[in-house]
């Protein structure tokens, strides 16, 4: 096909302002869903990705769309004329949306998907305005210099206010408030001015079928019975079925066995060409063969370069899993190697702690990813895991002037050996209603962030750009935001280097046993009161024993502080008279219960709640 009959574009979006809403609305419009598989979309609330926030349906298709010619638009408000522009034909398009993760720990994912596209549909819900991931996406699509249609939607609630927020938008990122478009995802209303847009407004693809194959992998998925999928945009040249591509940054070389586009079922076609988004199967096992942000070309007649951009996941967050009680270590590798052919992103190596055995170190995007990962782990196969604080991964200065990335505070080798450790940096936006400025602003001191400036979206809306330690926002920060800001604030964060600061580890001991999955690395000006807090914490997380239990905060060789757990003695079936086997059952029961999620440290038995209480950095 011509290139000038095609439009590639994504849906970019805060989390719940109703991309996956829209995408299916422009399906149904586009005759691709029915209307009963609309209906369904507004069902499925229930599963993990609904409770995490993020997305991962299908809002990925190749539609078919009969542009009628520039008219005046029947919807909430008429399309601004594209001053100067030449109106493009009337005839049927190939409009191709693509698909973008929805969290911030992907933002890799979303630039390689932007980059694959001409345009973007910005959508701002009408209610609750612009929001940290607004903003983060639409940075990333200036910066991708492609063409932003914004969409306000959710027009048909009451407190709908589309007109401010079209000011907003044309306040804080330039985009002139009349090319914003009204909608409504669940009623319709709006939807044809916004595909009409789609075809004047966004550029048709570049690129040339007579170069040699150039094209970007922007998604790959792990398909149980035909091994990987690849979802690629073809920038230059031609891809048929057969070929023999070779995948540049990988380096490997694969036989194409089926490609076609979404519909959004894969359908099979004989070719695609430049501009073209589809997908391929070339007999490729795993999703780790296949790298986001790669570029495909033929083996025989290869491009001279490679696409730019290209980088390798980089796991930021790190925890360790180890198996719970009734859980093998066997039966928990076998379940992490399952999750990981699906999921291109976290790695893993076999990890032995003197305190709690063998299990896997574990590698992440960010926590969310850390989450889901755990989540599956555990739903997906049916075991008990026992998961370690999550720490990010420093990166260590050795005195012989190599630096290696430390994952985990037991491996920090010893002080003659480091020149500096050096902790990772995010730059972060935070928004919110400026009433909360003051709090937010003692909280994010509170966790070592400088602040970098104050931005007005409103005079009641501000955004605060603040740059921290991210060991000090990933665990609870987030949560602390919400609370402070009476749930209205949000944020997105983006990490910006690693940089050298006066850091130490923090050891902990129980009943004198070092247990490194409790150790932290800190500040030095913070070792004290983190050391003291957090074995205030174990002592209320840690239940008595038969015999008293010491638990020591210590950097080097020096204690910092020090709690007791008094010891207890009673047998709590005693009071049951030996007579009462009921009762006697239920309270062995319920202690059984209790001891899931325990792991045994020598005498102690700690809760896994212990593990998490170290990332607790709450005032
Ligand atoms: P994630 O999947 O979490 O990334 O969210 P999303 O941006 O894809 O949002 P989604 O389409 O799931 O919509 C979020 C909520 O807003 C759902 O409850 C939708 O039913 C609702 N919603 C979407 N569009 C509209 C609209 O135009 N009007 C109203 N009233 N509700 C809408």
């Amino acid at each position: 096909m011509d290139t000038e009959w095609i439009r590639n574009f994504s849906i970019i979006a805060h989390i719940d302002h109703g991309k996956s809403t829209l995408a299916d609305r422009l399906l149904l419009r586009c005759g691709a869903i029915s209307e009963r598989e609309f209906r369904d979309q507004f069902l499925d609330d229930m599963d993990l990705e609904r409770e995490m926030g993020i997305t991962i349906k299908a809002n990925r298709a190749t539609l078919e769309y009969e542009y009628p010619g520039p008219q005046s638009g029947s919807g909430p408000r008429p399309r601004a004329a594209a001053p100067g522009s030449t109106s493009p034909a009337v005839g049927t398009y190939a409009l191709n949306l693509l698909d973008t993760p929805g969290h911030v720990d992907f933002h890799y994912e979303v630039s390689r998907a932007l980059a694959a596209c001409e345009g973007v549909l910005l959508l701002v819900d009408a209610v609750q305005g612009i929001e940290a991931q607004t903003l983060a996406n639409a940075y990333k699509a200036i910066a991708a210099n492609l063409k932003i249609i914004p969409v306000i939607n959710k027009i048909d609630l009451p407190a709908a206010r589309p007109e401010d927020i079209a000011l907003e938008l044309e306040h804080v990122l330039g985009l002139p408030a009349s090319d914003a478009l009204f909608a409504s995802a669940k009623t319709g209303v709006g939807v044809e001015e916004i595909l009409q847009a789609i075809v004047e407004r966004i550029p048709p693809p570049l690129g040339s079928p007579e170069e040699s194959l150039k094209a970007l992998i922007y998604d790959a998925k792990a398909d149980p019975h035909r091994g990987v999928v690849c979802h690629v945009r073809v920038m230059d040249g031609v891809l048929h079925k057969a070929d023999k591509v070779l995948l540049m940054a990988a380096g490997r070389v694969h036989q194409v066995s089926d490609l076609g586009v979404c519909t959004p079922k894969l359908t099979s076609r004989p070719e695609l060409s430049a501009g073209d988004v589809g997908y391929f199967f070339a007999g490729i096992k795993t999703i780790h063969d296949v790298n986001i942000g790669d570029t495909v070309t033929l083996d025989g007649r290869p491009c001279p370069e490679p696409l730019p951009g290209y980088r390798p996941p980089q796991q930021m967050v790190f925890c360790d899993f180890y198996p719970g009680p009734g859980t093998t270590s066997a039966q928990l590798r076998e379940a992490i190697e399952k999750l990981w052919l699906n999921d291109s992103s976290f790695n893993f190596t076999p990890a032995a702690s003197p305190a709690l055995g063998v299990g896997f170190r574990c590698g992440f995007l960010g926590l969310l990813h850390m989450k889901i990962v755990q989540e599956r782990l555990e739903r997906e196969s049916e075991i008990d895991v026992v998961q370690t604080a999550p720490t990010v991964g420093f990166e260590i200065l050795y005195k012989d002037g190599v630096t290696r990335i430390l994952e985990s505070p037991a491996d920090l080798p010893p002080p003659e050996q480091i020149e500096e450790i050096r902790e990772p940096y995010v730059r972060a936006d935070l928004i919110l209603p400026s009433r909360f400025i003051g709090g937010v602003m003692k909280l994010s001191e509170s966790r070592r962030g400088a602040h970098q400036r104050t931005e007005y979206l409103s005079p009641e809306r501000v955004v605060l750009t603040y740059e921290f330690p991210l060991a000090e926002v990933i665990y609870d920060y987030f949560d602390r935001l919400k609370s402070v800001t009476s749930g209205y604030g949000t944020m997105d964060y983006e990490l910006i280097g690693f940089r050298a600061d006066d850091l130490v580890k923090l050891n902990i001991l129980v009943n004198s046993i070092p247990v490194d999955a409790l150790s932290v690395i800190v500040h030095r000006s913070r070792a004290e009161y983190r050391g003291r807090r957090l074995i205030t914490r174990l002592k209320k997380e840690i239940d008595r024993h038969l015999f008293e239990i010491p638990i020591q905060a210590a950097v080097g060789n020096r204690i910092i502080a020090r709690e007791t757990i008094k010891p207890v003695r009673k047998d709590v079936t005693a009071k049951c008279y030996g007579g009462d086997i009921t009762r006697k059952r239920k309270l062995l029961e319920k202690q059984k219960a209790g001891k899931k999620r325990m792991k045994q440290v020598g005498k102690v038995a700690i809760p896994q709640s212990a593990f998490m209480a170290v990332l607790d950095t709450s005032e």
